[in-house]
């Protein structure tokens, strides 16, 4: 099997965003498909800014960043994305859009061999294969935010997914990107966020509980346990819509009241309080 040249991924988000960067700094050819011109002009600029961030840095030289952004295009367009061998999902965790994109994306893209793979934390696999003619190429590929900087993918194959699919998707993920691996079940919330959810959810339960403030609730996760970050502004980093969907299909699978989303982060949803993206969420980053 050749290894991976064409790259694509939906969705030009934080995640997605992040996932087209590792890419293209790792000499792939990548296209980011959008939902409209206003959506990927803001992807565009969000990535050139992490680019210019790993200038500053001295994690990549200037001429990097320009062969990087050479090998990056954004679409409107799915049909774009018919040469490809490995397309990526990353759009919103909602299982209805997956599910319709991966019928799409099954129709677009041309290679009977090409792995189509989603960056869901928490909708079965198997959902998402069976929406497909190709079910043995279909996988999870799940990263972390933010992408560059974390080394971790976590590889969810469905009862349906080939060997061959897997092994690829490794080599992908560990020689072309330099990533680490783990391996999880099909099961909703694999094995980071099957951990970490109920613990974010804790949180927000003690903040709304009012037992303490965010800022001591988070100091006492980073001074106490050597976190990088507490609890709160981890849930703002990750998004609080996103963090409350993964709640839902996580409860939706086991039915067990640690995965509840507390009502305050419903609220927060609700007003538009979404986490470090909004501009606010537990904190101000306006
Ligand atoms: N993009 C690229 N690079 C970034 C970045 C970003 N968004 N944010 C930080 N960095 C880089 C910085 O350039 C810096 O690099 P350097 O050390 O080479 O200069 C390095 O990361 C450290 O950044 P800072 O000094 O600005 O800040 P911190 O030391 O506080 O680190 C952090 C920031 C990397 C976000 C760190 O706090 C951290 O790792 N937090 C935990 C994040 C985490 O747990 N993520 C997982 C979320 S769960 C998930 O994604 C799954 C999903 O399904 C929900």
């Amino acid at each position: 099997m050749t290894e991976i040249e064409r790259l694509g991924v939906v969705g030009g988000g934080l995640m997605g965003g992040g996932i087209a960067e590792v890419g293209a700094r790792a000499g792939l050819d990548v296209i980011v498909c959008e939902v409209d011109d206003e959506a990927a002009r803001a992807g565009r600029s969000r990535l050139w800014k992490s680019l210019n961030r790993a200038v500053q840095s001295g994690k990549i030289t200037e001429a990097d960043r320009d062969a990087a952004q050479s090998r990056l295009l954004f679409s409107t367009d799915l049909a774009d994305l018919d040469d490809r061998q490995l397309v990526v999902e990353a759009i919103a965790e909602d299982e209805k859009l997956k599910v319709d994109l991966f019928t799409r994306l099954d129709e677009v893209v041309a290679d009977p061999e090409a792995i189509l793979a989603s960056n869901t934390s928490s909708i079965p696999i198997a959902k998402l294969a069976g929406a497909t003619k190709r079910p043995a190429q279909v996988l999870g590929v799940h990263f972390f935010n933010p992408v560059p900087v974390l080394k971790l993918v976590e590889l969810v194959p469905s009862l349906l997914t080939g060997e061959q699919t897997l092994a690829r998707a490794e080599r992908f993920a560990t020689e072309q990107l330099g990533k680490q691996t783990i391996r999880a079940q099909d099961r909703s919330g694999f094995v980071v966020n099957a951990l970490l959810v109920p613990y974010l959810l804790s949180a927000v339960r003690m903040y709304e509980g009012g037992f303490a403030t965010a800022e001591d609730i988070d100091d006492g996760m980073v001074l106490g346990c050597a976190h990088p970050m507490g609890p709160l502004r981890l849930a703002d980093l990750v998004g609080l819509d996103t963090l409350a969907a993964i709640a839902d299909s996580m409860y939706a699978e086991y039915g067990e009241a640690h995965h509840a989303a507390p009502p305050l982060l419903r609220r927060m949803v609700d007003a538009g309080l979404k986490g470090k993206k909004s501009g606010k969420g537990f904190y101000d980053y306006s």
